[in-house]
């Protein structure tokens, strides 16, 4: 398994990962992988040198569930798998306790104070079964309805800062946030922080083929402009929806959407996946891979690796067999003739 630096830190990540969103208590949560299956890919996924994993303190109806899958596996194995993994969480949202359908949330239990950081790593490490967390994104730009944000920035992140003194938080990243919020953040934590390498090392925004200028998340931005500005400061691209949610593995059709069931549809993500645009691009993209001798997700996945901006994809892996096609695509090498070939296809399908 290839292996790259994240951003300008000394933090290395599998090339592909795991994102175990739909990971947790599949009983109650609307999760889709339970702990007898999961334990097993966890297992696989380390011997093939997937080591970069991905969940929140949130997902699965802010159940913690995939955190405390995760919490039990590393009891399990031990602190030298602990030690192995590179770990990323993310805070910002509510956490429910165990079982408990519905809670009344105040609003200190959610957002980016320095009271609901510290009470929310507290809870990452103990469903997590873990004394450190690697890698902590900030979920989401935590915004009041006039655009501000809710918190003063140097709280955010002079205690976010602090949690990396007190050795429980390694590395510091955000999700979905665009260039300008970036620069914001990192303002913050020029004047906050102990020491310069107290930095963003890590940016999660959704980036797929069929979602090229998603990533920059802003109107009017493109895919080359973000690419440009977090290599110039030196901030690692972790995709999500690498696989465009499932639309890039081939298995939705214009005429079996009605049949098919997977992550598009339970999230209720159609009308941003199943797009006649898409479906031809998808059409394109397999005869492709075909052609290549490579599956679809393979494809995916190699193409995001030819980004140098990217360091892993944690694509979500609901069946063992994801994983053991996803893990290969570390291996594939997309010639420049092959990515002009992807844009054009692209183009012919009217995706970009
Ligand atoms: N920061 C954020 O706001 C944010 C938002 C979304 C996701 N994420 C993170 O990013 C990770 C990845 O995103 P995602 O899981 O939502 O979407 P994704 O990786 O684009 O797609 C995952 C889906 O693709 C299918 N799949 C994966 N590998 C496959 C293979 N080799 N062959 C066939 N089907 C395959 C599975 O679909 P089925 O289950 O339908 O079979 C799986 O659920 C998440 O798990 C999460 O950790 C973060």
């Amino acid at each position: 398994m290839g292996c790259r630096q994240v951003g300008h830190s000394g933090l290395w990540v599998s090339e592909v990962g795991l994102g175990l969103w739909k990971w947790g208590d599949p009983s109650y949560d609307g999760s889709k992988v339970g702990e007898h299956e999961g334990f097993k890919i966890l297992d696989r996924a380390l011997e093939f040198g997937v080591f970069f994993w991905d969940t929140a303190n949130s997902y699965n109806w802010g159940s913690g569930n995939s955190e405390r899958l995760i919490g039990r596996y590393f009891a399990s194995r031990g602190r030298r798998v602990r030690e192995q993994v590179v770990l990323a969480t993310k805070i910002a949202n509510s956490v429910r306790e165990e079982h408990e359908e519905k809670a009344d949330f105040t609003p200190n239990q959610r957002g980016a104070s320095r009271l609901y950081i510290r009470r929310a790593v507290e809870g990452c490490l103990r469903r997590l079964q873990t004394d450190y967390i690697d890698l902590l994104y900030v979920h989401y730009p935590v915004l009041d309805e006039q655009g501000e944000y809710e918190t003063p920035l140097e709280e955010t992140w002079g205690t976010l800062d602090d949690l990396i003194s007190d050795g429980v938080v390694y590395y510091l990243g955000v999700s979905n946030y665009n260039i300008r919020q970036i620069e914001e953040a990192r303002e913050a934590l020029r004047k906050v922080a102990k020491d310069a390498s107290r930095r963003i090392v890590a940016v999660q925004n959704p980036y797929n083929l069929l979602e090229r200028d998603g990533v920059s998340k802003e109107e009017g931005v493109g895919e080359a402009e973000f690419l440009r500005y977090i290599r110039e400061a030196g901030i690692g691209l972790v995709p999500y929806f690498p696989l465009a949610a499932g639309m890039l593995t081939g298995k939705y059709r214009e005429d079996n959407v009605e049949r098919v069931e997977g992550h598009i549809i339970d999230d209720k993500l159609q009308d941003r996946y199943f797009t006649e645009a898409n479906f031809r691009a998808v059409e394109l993209l397999e005869e492709f891979a075909k052609r290549k001798g490579i599956t679809l997700p393979q494809l995916a996945i190699a193409w995001l690796l030819s980004h140098e901006e990217v360091c892993g994809v944690i694509a979500g892996v609901t069946k063992m067999e994801h994983l053991e096609d996803n893990a290969k695509a570390t291996s594939i090498e997309l010639t420049e003739e092959d990515l002009r070939e992807i844009d054009e296809l692209l183009e012919r399908a009217g995706v970009r």
